[in-house]
């Protein structure tokens, strides 16, 4: 468990976090504002090598780590065929509530504005997904329109790239 205000990083994904993205996908509690609970069996811990294995872009999911210790994860990727970029997080439960995921979503919106040119970053939330929409607000994203994504109505934050500062 990490402590009350734990030094957050990311790194990327690696096979030493499968048990920890097991155990969130089969936790109820975590996957209720999400696609649907997952079984921690061989069939689904081969299913993520897999997808771990296959090559890195520019976008892509990274562990959130927490006092050293990875607590869940972050990403950039493609919402369906919008040509947006969104931003999604999912933590461990005992790692909620202490500001870990703000805090790497931060980092990872650093990263978008310094290493991608897309124009804004957006984010998918179930309505009553309160907590993740107050980690969006938290980020400066506002609550944009609400649309169909992944066969639901959902709620759509967007976050314009912020204004480069003029050359002096
Ligand atoms: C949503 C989630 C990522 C938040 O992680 P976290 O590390 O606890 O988030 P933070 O601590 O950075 O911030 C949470 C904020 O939401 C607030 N919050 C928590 N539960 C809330 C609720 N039910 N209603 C309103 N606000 C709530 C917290 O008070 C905090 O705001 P504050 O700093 O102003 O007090 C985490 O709960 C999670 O992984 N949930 C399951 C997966 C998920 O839903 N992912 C998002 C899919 S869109």
């Amino acid at each position: 468990m990490p402590t009350a205000s734990p030094r957050v990083t990311l790194r990327r994904l690696q096979e030493s976090d499968v048990p920890m993205m097991l155990a969130m996908e089969s936790d109820p509690e975590v996957m209720r504002h999400s696609t649907g609970v997952k079984p921690a069996d061989e069939a689904r811990r081969r299913e993520l090598l897999a997808w771990l294995n296959e090559p890195q872009t520019d976008i892509g999911h990274w562990a959130i780590v927490a006092d050293g210790k990875a607590v869940g994860w972050v990403s950039l990727t493609p919402l369906e065929d919008t040509g947006r970029i969104q931003l999604a997080y999912r933590l461990c439960r005992d790692a909620w509530g202490l500001g870990c995921a703000t805090r790497a979503a931060a980092q990872l919106c650093d990263y978008a504005w310094q290493r991608l040119d897309a124009p804004e970053l957006v984010a998918v939330v179930w309505p009553d997904n309160h907590a993740s929409a107050r980690v969006l607000e938290k980020l400066g994203f506002a609550f944009s329109a609400h649309a169909q994504h992944y066969g639901r109505g959902t709620a759509v934050y967007a976050l314009p790239r912020p204004h480069e500062p003029a050359p002096r």
